[in-house]
């Protein structure tokens, strides 16, 4: 059975697009981590922020990533905040691979500046809050197994790239 195809990054490095280009390519189930608590808890991830917060959410990241890192041979599409938990990355490799899809804070800003789905940057200097977020989490998600970059809009270097590292990993 093939491994899992992570993908880590912070929201707006090209995460979702990736995941579907590559299930298009490979055929194979794919996951999103927000997508699956928004099923579960029945509204938008904005929601659940405001109301009951985000260790809520948290939580039930949580839960989704302990079922998500059990499967064997699915693409996972992670949120950005999966990191905090230092127990996750080492869950995840254990039968994945994982790819962070590395940007810059310039790239991040102007793919989602103004998205209202991204409560983390909603507030009133979201340069301000990426540069930050890029401080706490950058060394978290350099602890991927492969780190690529994603800077460029088009995203077929980067499904290139991971296809060919899968082409040489059996679990
Ligand atoms: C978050 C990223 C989001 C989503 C939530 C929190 C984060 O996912 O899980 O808004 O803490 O970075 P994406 O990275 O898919 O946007």
């Amino acid at each position: 059975m093939i491994k899992n195809i992570v993908l880590i990054g912070l929201m707006g490095s090209g995460k979702s697009m990736v995941a579907k280009a590559l299930e298009a390519r490979l055929g194979l189930p794919r996951f999103s981590t927000d997508a699956m608590i928004e099923a579960k808890e029945g509204r938008p991830v904005r929601d659940i922020f405001k109301d009951p917060g985000e260790a809520y959410f948290r939580q039930a990241e949580h839960a989704v990533i302990l079922e998500l890192a059990r499967k064997k041979g699915a693409i996972i599409d992670c949120g950005g905040g999966i990191v905090l938990d230092p127990g996750h990355l080492p869950l995840l490799k254990e039968n994945g691979v994982v790819f962070h899809l590395k940007t810059s804070p310039e790239v991040i800003y102007n793919r989602i500046k103004g998205d209202p789905a991204r409560p983390l940057v909603n507030v009133p200097d979201p340069r301000e809050r990426i540069a930050q977020l890029f401080k706490e989490r950058m060394s978290l998600y350099d602890q991927a197994d492969v780190i690529l970059d994603a800077s460029d809009p088009s995203i077929e270097g980067v499904v290139a790239r991971i296809i060919e590292r899968m082409s040489h990993e059996r679990a």
